[in-house]
């Protein structure tokens, strides 16, 4: 695999990939093409050796085919967490499909998240499993992760609580049971990598969590004391859960809509069929998280 499209590669994930994959194929001649909406903002990119970044419009089906001509595989990695669910994640891997079948690019892997299913309680899981389900009735050589919440350098996660313990005397905190099993991007990237190469990866679906399950308000906690702002959670009762959801959602960017209330609904945790192929073993979040947050 010489030639490879990261199709949302400048973003948290993406950009862990690209790097790997720079790293990896450092001895052959390669390149990744990784297009995004704003240049400038993917200008860390653009210092790998043999990458491209290029803007452009990857909803837009003729910019898709000419950006799927002569690759030899395409990493699709687009995700948000609020605005049209539709398009990003039913549409575009739609999409995507048509151009590699049109380009024969067979070699199609995708991100998607754990506990996506067609029945699950939110919008973003929903559509998310639409979009596994457009790639897998596409006949292609198709690989899916399917990652818990995923930390690492950058995150907005446990980097944005310790940014709000920062500022906040105490954390009003919506959902505070729900479970999560957090993996560490570079074990999430260096898998995606691996598949990449790896022809038994073809047909699979990999759920990748990692060795820990913990409650929300534990990561809260965590986050907080190890950027050396220990806060007291507050555990809010569901009615103003909903609430403080609801008001969020006006504020451009905000951290939290009801979608992402009712995606917490499902323990976001692996369960039998979870595990690291390639004898992968995850890295636990307290051996990474200080080295950042810190
Ligand atoms: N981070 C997590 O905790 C987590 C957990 C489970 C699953 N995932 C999945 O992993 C994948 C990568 O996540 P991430 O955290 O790396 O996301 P991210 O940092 O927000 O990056 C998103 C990427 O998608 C592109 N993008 C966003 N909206 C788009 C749109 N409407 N049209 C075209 N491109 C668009 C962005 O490109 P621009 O350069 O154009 O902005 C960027 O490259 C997603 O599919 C996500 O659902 C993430």
């Amino acid at each position: 695999m010489k030639k490879i499209l990261l199709i949302g590669g400048t973003g948290f994930l993406g950009s862990a990939i690209a790097c790997q994959l720079a790293h990896r194929l450092s001895s052959v001649d390669y390149s990744l093409t990784l297009p995004t909406r704003r240049r400038e903002r993917a200008k860390h990119l653009a210092v790998l050796p043999n990458a491209h970044v290029v803007e452009a419009d990857v909803q837009d089906a003729a910019t898709l085919a000419r950006l799927m001509r002569g690759q030899d595989a395409v990493i699709s990695l687009v995700g948000i967490l609020r605005g049209n669910f539709q398009r990003a994640h039913v549409d575009l891997p739609q999409k995507i499909a048509q151009a590699a079948q049109t380009a024969g690019v067979r070699r199609v892997l995708h991100v998607s998240a754990l506990k996506a299913a067609s029945d699950a309680p939110s919008d973003y899981l929903r559509s998310k499993a639409a979009g596994e389900a457009a790639l897998q009735a596409a006949g292609l050589d198709l690989t899916i992760f399917r990652p818990s919440v995923i930390f690492g350098q950058g995150d907005s996660f446990l980097t944005l609580f310790a940014k709000l313990a920062k500022i906040a005397p105490f954390f009003p905190l919506a959902c505070p049971e729900a479970r999560f099993q957090p993996v560490w991007v570079e074990d999430v990237a260096a898998t995606v990598v691996a598949s990449l190469i790896r022809p038994q990866s073809v047909g699979q679906t990999y759920d990748l969590c990692g060795p820990r399950q913990y409650r929300l308000r534990e990561l809260v906690a965590y986050a907080a004391a190890t950027a050396g702002h220990p806060r007291r959670v507050l555990g809010l009762p569901d009615a103003i859960s909903w609430l403080q959801a609801w008001a969020m959602e006006f504020v451009p960017n905000g951290p939290m809509t009801r979608d992402n209330i009712r995606s917490m609904q499902v323990a976001n945790v692996c369960d039998t069929n979870c595990g690291f192929p390639f004898g992968r073993e995850p890295s636990p979040l307290e051996a990474i998280a200080p080295g950042y947050l810190r």
